[in-house]
């Protein structure tokens, strides 16, 4: 592996900070800065809580906790951040705040040092249009919350150098992630893939099954939580403007409809814990229904089916899919992990059932993708 290099941070909010502890905690010296003041001052004490909270636990001795606050230097702006190797920006999910940030290093670091995004929508080859070097820019895309989830989604853009994707994945690694390369697509792999979980739920929720029953189905094959569970944690507003945010990525296409049963639960208030109440939450797990076998094939299948049309797309493996779908999301498998256990025949003859039974502008989210049809 190159020299570990000294890491920078740009923005200090929950996914900044949480990726400077990531690397301080490995070793990484980190030059982090945010460009409001309030963020650059409580920084190095929300990182102390943050590490007490592991110490307590446990999980840190005292001399780590130590260690690692030492290696973070918090800066008052970007001219600090001159000898980093790698910079990750985590500032506002904005293309133009990310192009100007991106511009604004350019002439004050190394002609190598690489450029990361941690952007979760906007595709970086838009983030590195203009700049001088846009070979050393890439996605890294970290989870929430970055030091407690493994997974580290690497999307590079058809112009990243292959030392610029070599070297970030090693740091990141060395860090502590398991970092999976995906293409520079809408979602990379978890935010897409993930999509059928809830989507297909919301359709035999719109059909009449009943939330409770679709959950208990899914804990029943495994699941640690059934999708509409999932949904009032992450939120229904959260999971909401993620929907709607593929489905304008991707052409409208009916695979990503935003419901309307998802859009009148977050019209209504009722977004999840937040609100004390959503799909299922707080209510107890209901018990798995009689066709719960048959709730999670159909679920599985569309999740099989977005994962090769994902694949059939380039730039990432089965396997590649399996582990950030497990990593990101904690599913108990992968869809082609799925898929082996269903077999393709199954599969393919539950998406052709969903498609002839399916009211006629939503056929077209049971369309088999080609190497899933092909093999
Ligand atoms: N929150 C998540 O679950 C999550 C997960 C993955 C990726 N992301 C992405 O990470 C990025 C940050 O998200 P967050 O949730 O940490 O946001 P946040 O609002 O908690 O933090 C953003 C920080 O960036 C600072 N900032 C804004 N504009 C800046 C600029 N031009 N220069 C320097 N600092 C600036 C803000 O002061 C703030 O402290 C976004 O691109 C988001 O899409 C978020």
């Amino acid at each position: 592996m190159t020299a570990r290099p000294t890491i920078g941070v740009v923005g200090l909010g929950t996914m900044g900070l949480g990726i400077a502890q990531v690397y301080a905690q490995a070793g990484f010296s980190v030059i982090a800065t945010d460009a409001h003041q309030p963020a650059r001052d409580s920084a190095r004490d929300r990182l102390a809580q943050a590490l007490h909270s592991r110490v307590t636990a446990g999980k840190l001795t005292e001399a780590d906790r130590d260690a690692t606050l030492s290696r973070l230097t918090v800066a008052e702006d970007l001219a600090a951040l001159t000898p980093c190797g790698l910079i990750i920006e985590a500032i506002v999910e904005k293309l133009e705040a990310k192009q100007a940030l991106f511009a604004a290093l350019e002439p004050l670091i190394a002609p190598d040092a690489i450029l990361a995004s941690n952007t979760s929508s906007l595709p970086i080859h838009a983030i590195a249009q203009g700049l001088q070097h846009p070979d050393r820019t890439l996605a890294l895309h970290f989870f929430n919350p970055p030091p407690a989830m493994k997974l580290v989604e690497l999307a590079p853009h058809a112009g990243t150098s292959p030392t610029t994707i070599a070297r970030a994945k090693d740091w990141t690694e060395a860090a502590g992630k398991t970092v999976i390369l995906c293409p520079d697509r809408p979602g990379f792999i978890v935010n897409r893939c993930a999509r059928p979980y809830y989507g297909e739920a919301l359709a035999m929720l719109s059909q009449g099954r009943s939330a409770a029953e679709i959950d208990a189905a899914m804990t029943a094959a495994g699941y640690r939580l059934g999708p509409f569970a999932l949904i009032d944690l992450i939120g229904a507003d959260i999971n909401l403007a993620a929907t709607e945010g593929m489905h304008a990525a991707m052409g409208s296409h009916p695979r990503y409809l935003p419901f309307p049963a998802l859009k009148a639960q977050v019209a209504s208030g009722t977004l999840g814990r937040k609100t004390g109440k959503g799909f299922v939450f707080p209510d107890p797990p209901a018990n798995p229904p009689a066709d719960a076998e048959a709730i999670a094939l159909r679920i599985e299948a569309t999740l099989v089916n977005e994962a090769h049309w994902l694949l059939a797309e380039g730039g990432t493996t089965p396997d590649g899919i399996d582990t950030a779908m497990r990593l990101g999301l904690n599913f108990p498998r992968g869809p082609f992990e799925a898929l082996a256990r269903h077999g393709r025949p199954a599969i393919l003859s539950e998406l052709a059932r969903l498609r002839a039974t399916a009211p006629e502008p939503l056929k077209p989210r049971y369309d088999p993708a080609p190497t899933l049809e092909a093999k």
